[in-house]
């Protein structure tokens, strides 16, 4: 049987922050509320486009890995702040790694699709179709947002994470897996004047909304992984007292803390980086497990769950028995170009960009 292992991590967060107090220069909020009813203290504003975060990400996994773009078959990005339709923006990727090799995918299930891209990815080792893969989840959502609406400016973020994944016949990597989507409500996600319904509207690309149903989405995350979870405990026949670590997608710290509840996972069992980075979308699972890697809190042989949630709305869980190394082979020297801006000063010329826009 064909496994397919993770041997490889990287992040990259770009470096302007956007801090509680930041946002409340330019919104009706503060720190107080933030922190109590999310637990984000601050998010990152990338001055770059999402695949140059991919790229770096993807540079430290390959070299985490200690292989070379060559190496790779196939790269995945998940992502729903794409540069562009055509070309897609994995082949963005491999054109930056020089990975002349490698089939080239994106995917979009919004908040999810770095781990729905772990799922295709693991799959296509495990047929034979590709021996390795790099799979990203990377998201620049800051120049779609709405920066004057409150409700949602203030919980999302920019970053990218990368995974290498290479066929192993030990059995490592996803071990089981559950992905669904509760279509039916998936108009309380919606970003609307992104994409050629839009167009076709006259509406104009910069003049993005978020409709947005905060509370309902809650409910649904909590109910949608906490089912996935059951799911994978049960096609492995594990109890939940034998996972050793939940690396949740953090979108609210609230949510997580009534997954862990149903779970009966105590504090120590669950990994949190929410406060640093606010919800990243497609990056946040990917990169709390890469956090969750270098912090030490992955031990060789452990099993990890892996839940999620998203637009759609979409739902996963993963479980995953890692592999023999939780130690890098090497590092890149690659890193994004210096950023002469705060992450106010980026959103302020994010917002009088989008005023151009609209006009
Ligand atoms: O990853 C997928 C996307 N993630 C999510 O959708 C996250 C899911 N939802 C949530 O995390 C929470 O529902 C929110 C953080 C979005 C909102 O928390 P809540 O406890 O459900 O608050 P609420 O929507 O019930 O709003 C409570 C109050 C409202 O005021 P009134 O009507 O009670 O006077 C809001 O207008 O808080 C107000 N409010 C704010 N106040 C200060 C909403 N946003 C803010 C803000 N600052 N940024």
């Amino acid at each position: 049987m064909r496994y397919a292992d993770i041997t490889g991590w990287g992040k990259c967060t770009p470096p302007a922050t956007l801090t509680n107090a930041d946002l409340s220069t330019f919104l009706d909020t503060d720190d107080e509320w933030i922190v109590s009813r999310t637990g984000m203290k601050e998010r990152r504003i990338s001055h770059v486009p999402v695949s140059d975060l991919a790229h770096v990400a993807c540079e430290r996994a390959l070299a985490a890995a200690g292989k070379v773009a060559a190496d790779v078959d196939l790269i995945i990005f998940g992502s729903c702040s794409f540069d562009q339709m055509v070309p897609n923006s994995a082949s963005r990727v491999q054109q930056l790694l020089g990975a002349d090799n490698a089939a080239c995918m994106d995917l979009n299930t919004a908040c999810t699709s770095g781990r729905y891209a772990l799922s295709v990815a693991t799959a296509m080792i495990k047929t034979g179709s590709a021996n390795s893969a790099l799979v990203i989840g990377a998201e620049a959502t800051s120049v779609l947002m709405d920066w004057t609406d409150r409700d949602v400016a203030v919980l999302f973020g920019d970053g990218a994470a990368a995974f290498y994944l290479e066929a192993s016949d030990q059995k490592s990597g996803v071990v089981a897996e559950s992905l669904g989507c509760f279509g039916k409500n998936r108009d309380i996600l919606d970003v609307t004047g992104w994409g050629l319904k839009y167009a076709n509207q006259g509406q104009v690309l910069g003049a993005t909304k978020w409709n947005f149903n905060g509370p309902e989405i809650f409910k649904r995350a909590v109910v949608g992984m906490s089912r996935a979870c059951d799911n994978v405990l049960e096609k492995e026949d594990l109890g939940k007292e034998e996972i050793d670590l939940v690396v949740p997608h953090q979108a609210n710290l609230r949510i997580i803390d009534a997954l862990a509840k149903r779970m009966g996972a105590s504090e120590e069992k669950v990994f949190i980086n929410i406060q640093r980075y606010g919800n990243m979308s497609a990056a946040t699972a990917p990169l709390a497990l890469v956090e969750a890697i270098e912090e030490g809190r992955v031990a060789p042989g452990a099993k990890l769950l892996l839940p999620a949630f998203g637009g759609g709305l979409t739902w996963s869980a993963h479980l995953i028995t890692w592999g023999a190394r939780i130690k890098p082979l090497g590092t890149s020297a690659v890193d994004l170009p210096p950023c002469d801006k705060t992450g106010l000063e980026l959103v302020q010329d994010i917002i009088a960009a989008k005023k151009t826009a609209e006009v």
